[in-house]
């Protein structure tokens, strides 16, 4: 059984995918041990609380230094026991300390097809503005590993989703999230905890079942 923690910011449909994706069968010999947030409005922690799930949040406002509060996150997730981290729509900034405890043990869903729009600047909405802008045909998102940059960790899975004309950036992000986020996140987890995923410098290899 891997025990995972989830880190979220905001709605939590990430983090409803795998709380979904555990009960229907879909992830498997997983645990979710801790849902963690630095928004204690944030819709996420009631959709932890609705399946049973440890919900914590801790702000940076809380701490005197974002230095105490990155340790404070860090304990939260030590303490949980966590194998795994998964940011679900977190949006801060893992601090090198985190990454160097949970190496190749922290993955993140990214909104776009990196290395398109993404790195510092690129969250939540900015980044189907920016496609839109640039005019691509195709978007989509990316879960990778998580290190000491701005999603430049090694790429685990990615899916394309079609960009409609006449699409707004709320248009495109519910498309991504769903045709996208919402099936390969679940379906990363779901690869870790069986041992599929290995790392090759950059590069990802996932092994055949
Ligand atoms: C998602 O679009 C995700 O790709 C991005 O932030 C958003 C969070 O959505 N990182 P939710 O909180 O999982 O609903």
């Amino acid at each position: 059984m891997m025990k995972i923690a989830v880190l979220v910011s905001g709605g939590g449909t990430n983090l409803q995918a795998i709380i979904d994706a555990v009960r229907e069968g879909k992830i498997t010999d997983t645990e979710i041990c801790l849902v963690l947030s630095n928004n204690k409005n944030a819709y996420a922690l009631e959709r932890a609380e609705k399946a049973g799930i440890p919900a914590l949040s801790i702000s940076p406002k809380e701490y005197d230094s974002r230095d105490k509060f990155n340790d404070a996150m860090l304990e939260a997730v030590r303490s949980s026991e966590a194998e795994l981290v998964v940011l679900a729509g977190f949006l801060c900034v893992i601090p090198p300390k985190m990454v160097e405890a949970y190496p190749n043990r922290i993955i993140n869903i990214h909104p776009s097809l990196i290395p398109s729009f993404c790195g510092t600047g690129y969250y939540g909405l900015k980044v189907h503005e920016a496609a839109l802008e640039r005019g691509v045909r195709v978007s989509g998102a990316t879960v990778h590993f998580v290190d000491a940059g701005t999603d430049t960790g090694p790429i685990i899975l990615q899916k394309a989703v079609e960009v409609l004309d006449g699409d707004t950036p709320k248009d495109l992000q519910l498309r991504i999230m769903e045709q996208a986020e919402w099936k390969i996140l679940p379906e990363a987890i779901q690869l870790i905890v069986h041992g599929r995923v290995k790392t090759e410098g950059r590069r990802v290899i996932i092994a055949e079942d």
